[in-house]
């Protein structure tokens, strides 16, 4: 068997596809752990993409095979779904199923550039180039809002982790040189410029997001139990900081994380300059840190490794945490030279990280 990067499709199925589709990864620049309390996100999209070739199937089986994985899984309609990403790709044909649109078996080969674990959404980028796929070869009368949203089904379902619809919308609507500014109660979007005179870097921490469905399942739990002893619809609808005041520990912190986090959301969209956006930034890390508790020591500490240098804007975990990627803002140009400066000290304290963008 040839490589599994040079595997054709036509040499898995015996026949060409009949078309191919994509999407992005995503990195959020602000507005984490926003998405589930009906607040504002702000994430791009990353040069990364997921493809998925398709054509119908011959017979009642699908097909799904992943190059990343060199791995081939059948799946038939309604029967039990496997581990991995073959429950993401079965989870959105459920999901379209049940939405009552007509689709017959059919098979896939899955490439994905997405770094896969570092949270950077490769799932999200998986289940949205699936059902755009989906919609071509069956001329399904859903847009791209429908994708997302059904995208979403899918990760809950079929993925166990009750996510917001912020990194499926970011993967349907998203693009590399505008960030998504989305509310994400109305689903009211604009896509604004990134920041000016500005490169974004993105390091994975090497650090594993072990336990990120648990905690994150848990986070979003205090958060409704927040909202529900403040008589708020969501976290959103909170005016005004002080009444977090009145919620016991550690409710208390998560309200005000959710509260200053949209604030600084709001902010950035205000027209700041890339100063200004940096320093959002960092308050976000700090509040992710200190207040949501979403970080752990390795990636606080390349963070930090990147936010101590002259050339950069700003620096924070980026996704849900326990793990995985950080994101900064350098300035135009000097990009290359923060990635190496970060690592190497990363690196010389005993931890392995490396870049995605
Ligand atoms: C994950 C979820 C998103 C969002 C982020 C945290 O990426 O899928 O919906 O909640 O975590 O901001």
């Amino acid at each position: 068997m040839m490589g599994a990067d040079h595997l054709k499709f036509s040499e898995l199925y015996g026949s060409e596809p009949e078309l191919e589709a994509g999407a992005p990864g995503r990195v959020n620049l602000l507005g984490e752990h926003t998405d589930y309390n009906d607040g504002y996100v702000l994430p791009t999209a990353i040069p990364q993409r997921t493809q998925v070739e398709m054509a119908r199937s011959q017979d009642e089986w699908c097909r799904f095979y992943s190059a990343n994985f060199d791995e081939l899984v059948r799946y038939r309609a309604g029967g039990a779904i496997a581990h991995g990403f073959t429950g993401y790709v079965a989870g959105c044909l459920e999901v379209l199923r049940e939405a009552g649109c007509a689709i017959a078996p059919v098979n896939l080969l899955i490439r994905s550039e997405v770094p896969i674990g570092a949270g950077l959404s490769s799932s999200a980028a998986l289940e949205v180039a699936v059902l755009r796929g989906l919609r071509g070869l069956f001329q399904l009368d859903i847009d791209d809002l429908a994708i997302a949203l059904l995208a979403q089904q899918a990760e809950i379902r079929f993925a166990g982790v009750r996510c917001g619809i912020m990194d499926q919308m970011a993967a349907s609507f998203g693009d590399v040189l505008h960030m998504l500014f989305l509310d994400t109660r109305t689903l009211e979007r604009r896509l604004l410029p990134l920041p000016e005179h500005a490169e974004l870097i993105v390091l994975d921490s090497g650090v594993p997001r072990r336990l990120a469905a648990s905690a994150y399942n848990q986070r979003r739990q205090e958060c409704e139990e927040a909202a529900r002893r403040l008589g708020v619809m969501a976290l959103r609808d909170i005016g005004d900081l002080a009444i977090t005041e009145s919620l016991p520990e550690p409710l208390n912190r998560r309200a005000r994380h959710v509260f200053s986090e949209n604030q600084r959301v709001l902010l950035a969209v205000s027209g700041v300059s890339a100063e200004e956006f940096g320093e959002l930034m960092n308050a976000s890390h700090a509040s992710l840190r200190d207040d949501y508790e979403v970080s752990v020591p390795a990636l606080d500490l390349l963070v930090e490794l990147l936010q101590k240098q002259p050339a950069v804007y700003g620096a924070r975990l980026t996704g849900a945490g326990f793990g995985g990627a950080c994101v900064a803002l350098a300035k135009a140009g000097q990009a290359a030279a923060v990635k190496a400066t970060a690592l190497a000290a990363y690196r010389a304290q005993g931890h392995d990280g490396r870049v995605l963008v």
